[in-house]
């Protein structure tokens, strides 16, 4: 009896594999097991796994066997984790992470390379810590310095920002864990984030604010996508068929989720027939108030059941949002090849050392004040943000880190293996507070003194100190660098500018280094020799600070935004118009069209641009030899080389950008002055020639013509501009297009 039902259960046991059934079969494509898994759920099944069950996770199908989703911010560094309904802390102590630089420094940085770096380490840190979507990275175009959220984001180039992302996305998805592209589209400020509704030409759409979105879908083959909380052309972006279905998931192709930015679902009718996939983070009114726990109360809940059931929405749409939901959960939690990952490793260390390193850029360097030079034994260090921890605050990309070497430390412990003594002044007093969400720093940066005092203090040892580093900028409180308000100056705060103004009286040899996310008023530019863009940097700022200060590391950052001399050298700021930012009656009108940042600015002319995009220096100096265009007649759907020699005349190895501009000489359109359409960071040694080569094709010549929604490249005369800034063009180069070309995507 007993060896009868041993043999029942092994042949049972063997039959069950045999009918594995089709969705746990990791062997078959995943979209006939997603087939397979639809085909078993209830209608009931399909809604509830397309909306939260918590802040941030999703429920399975339980009776199934199929995990739920687990989402993280995004996009610096793995998000603490919070309670399961509410933004309190959960208290974990396994959820410390390695802070990466804020996203404008890896733009700046002009690498993809350090993207795909960027990309795997972070994803690596999300998948050890079980998460499977990353809401990141941040690809909003940088249209005005006052936008909170610019240091989450890659600058003001659509070509810069579509080359960065997309290496970071394969580099988070290679761990099985989705990355997840925010905030589409035209999330641009944050002033009434929630309800501003963008009026923005088709074409301005398609040329500056989409192709980001664009590559990372295209490109980089997200997982999935946020729309964010603002509204398109009358329709919030959650709920937009214009922006859902007509672009992301007709014209892309998209095949993933589109998940709600954190309550910016309003309405159910709207959001079940447009394209949104998922609900995260309402309540049950949006933002601002309702109810905890209200998860069945969600817009794509109850209510969307309800809908179903009485026949009035469509359950082909159900089907397809369950559909893509399936998709995700099996390219991530339940594909049980991926990588285990890592958290806080040494590599993810090095990795954001590194990455910090080639983003920090030198702004200027007159009399060649930087690195520090071997005379210097005494530096003064001044500021608020060389002992201010930068990783908590700002919004939803606050972290919870295991370390944060403050700039002021790095800087010590650099100084000291050269001999060198520290001294710290504080120089002005910001923001002493310290805490994001539950997480605080634990510093205490009360200083009793007064403005007065602070700066004489300063100036006092600034005369001692044969060198004074001014480590100052913005922060992550509100009106800062900070999700959920603009700034409300293009200056610095504190009468940081009196602070370095006095300094650089005491002693000559000051350098000024800017820790923000955004430009900045330089109203003492003239006076001050050295200048350092210092960004947002994280676990690793101090000692990568320090790297490039003393020259370990040979700067090699370039702006990916334009440092304007004021605010009104900015288009949507020229006019002092209200309509264009932040607004008025609901509306943002985005007047200047094309012409943002570069495109406006270097037309304007050197007195309005403190530091150009793409401008940044190095320890060693490089020339451009004569550059060669692989043919001076192409057509419109060809393609032209350029080849350009880069030489280092200095005397240590340095990295150059070469950057390649394109300028349309007649148009039927208007066309802006200059667009980038190719890039290239090179290593040359001292006294080396590199050739850089560099192709341009249908796509660098094209504009998107709103008559017949097609990329046109109208044949007749352009220019190769080849340079290494919007503003530093070494060479010109004609070239003809000979017939045109058109085409839809
Ligand atoms: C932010 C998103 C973030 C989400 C979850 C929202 O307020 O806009 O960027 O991913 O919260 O924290």
């Amino acid at each position: 009896m007993k060896l009868l039902s041993l043999t029942v259960l092994i042949l049972a046991a063997t039959a069950g594999s045999a009918q594995t059934p089709a969705y746990l079969d990791e062997t078959r494509p995943i979209d006939e097991r997603v087939d397979d898994a639809l085909s078993r759920m209830t209608t009931a099944e399909k809604v509830a796994i397309i909306h939260a069950q918590s802040k941030f996770s999703s429920p399975g199908v339980q009776r199934l066997g199929i995990p739920g989703i687990w989402c993280t911010d995004g996009p610096h560094g793995i998000r603490p984790d919070v309670l399961w309904d509410e933004w309190d802390q959960a208290g974990a102590t396994n959820d410390s992470c390695v802070a990466f630089p804020a996203l404008t420094c890896l733009a700046a940085t002009w690498n993809p390379e350090m993207s795909a770096l960027y990309g795997k380490s972070i994803g690596e840190e999300a998948r050890y810590r079980n998460k499977n979507v990353l809401l990141g990275p941040g690809v909003n175009i940088y249209r005005t310095p006052l936008n909170g959220r610019n240091f989450e984001y890659m600058g003001e180039d659509p070509y810069l920002t579509s080359r960065m992302v997309v290496p970071y996305i394969k580099g988070v998805q290679d761990n099985g864990v989705a990355a997840c592209v925010k905030h589409y589209a035209l999330n641009n400020q944050e002033v009434d984030r929630a309800t501003v509704n963008v009026l923005v030409d088709d074409r301005t759409l398609h040329e500056i604010y989409l192709p980001g979105f664009k590559a990372a879908i295209k490109e980089g083959g997200a997982w999935s996508i946020m729309p964010g909380y603002n509204k398109y052309a009358g329709d919030h972006a959650c709920e937009n068929s214009r922006l859902l279905l007509d672009i992301l998931k007709g014209d892309w192709a998209f095949d993933g989720v589109a998940i709600s930015d954190w309550g910016a679902v309003h309405n159910t009718e709207k959001v079940a027939a447009n394209g949104l996939d998922m609900e995260f983070g309402s309540w049950t009114n949006g933002l601002n108030f309702g109810a905890s726990n209200a998860y069945d109360r969600y817009y794509l809940a109850n209510p969307y059941l309800d809908l179903i059931m009485e026949g009035k929405a469509d359950t082909a749409m159900l089907n397809d949002k369950a559909r893509r939901v399936l998709r995700l959960i099996m390219r991530t939690e339940m594909n049980r090849n991926r990588p285990y990952g890592s958290l806080n490793s040494p590599a993810h260390y090095e990795a954001a050392r590194r990455i910090a390193g080639e983003g920090i850029v030198l702004l200027k360097n007159d009399g060649d004040l930087l690195p520090v030079k071997p005379d210097v034994k005494k530096i003064l260090v001044v500021g608020e943000n060389a002992i201010k921890m930068m990783t908590v605050g700002g919004g939803s990309s606050s972290l919870k880190v295991q370390r944060e070497v403050l700039p002021f430390d790095g800087i010590r412990a650099n100084a000291s293996s050269k001999g060198i003594e520290v001294l710290y002044e504080r120089g002005y007093l910001g923001d002493v507070t310290g805490e994001y969400n539950g997480v605080t720093t634990g510093q205490d940066l009360k200083d009793s003194r007064s403005g007065e005092q602070l700066i004489a203090d300063a100036v006092k040892a600034a005369k001692a100190a044969d060198m004074v580093i001014f480590i100052g900028g913005l922060n992550k409180s509100g009106n800062q660098d900070c999700e959920g308000t603009d700034r409300l100056h293009y200056g610095l705060p504190y009468d940081q500018d009196k602070v370095i103004e006095a300094l650089v009286a005491a002693n000559p040899r000051t350098v000024v280094v800017g820790i923000t996310g955004n430009a900045y008023a330089m109203p003492w530019l003239d006076k001050v020799p050295a200048v350092v863009q210092g960004w947002f940097i994280g676990s690793e700022a101090g000692n990568a600070l320090a790297d490039v200060l003393f020259g370990d590391v040979n700067p090699s950052g370039k702006l990916p935004f334009t440092f304007a001399a004021s605010l009104t050298d900015y288009a949507p700021h020229a006019a002092g118009d209200k309509e264009m930012y932040p607004g008025v009656d609901g509306d943002v009108t985005y007047k200047e069209g094309l012409d943002i940042g570069y495109r406006h600015t270097d037309r304007l002319g050197k007195g309005h641009v403190n530091f150009a995009f793409g401008h940044g220096l190095s320890y060693t100096t490089f020339s451009l030899g004569k550059p060669a265009l692989s043919s001076t007649k192409i057509d419109g759907d060809g393609s032209v080389t350029v080849t350009v020699p880069v030489t280092n005349t200095g005397s240590r190895t340095g990295a150059e950008v070469v950057q390649i501009y394109v300028r349309d000489i007649k148009s039927s359109l208007y066309r802006p002055y200059k667009e980038l359409k190719a890039f290239e960071k090179v290593e040359v040694k001292p006294g080396e020639t590199v050739d850089v080569s560099l192709t341009l094709d249908k796509n660098a010549f094209a504009f998107y013509d709103p008559a017949t929604a097609r990329w046109t490249v109208e044949p007749g005369k352009f220019e190769i501009l080849v340079g290494t800034a919007s503003d530093a063009i070494a060479a010109y180069l004609p070239l003809t297009v000979a017939t045109p070309a058109a085409w839809h995507d």
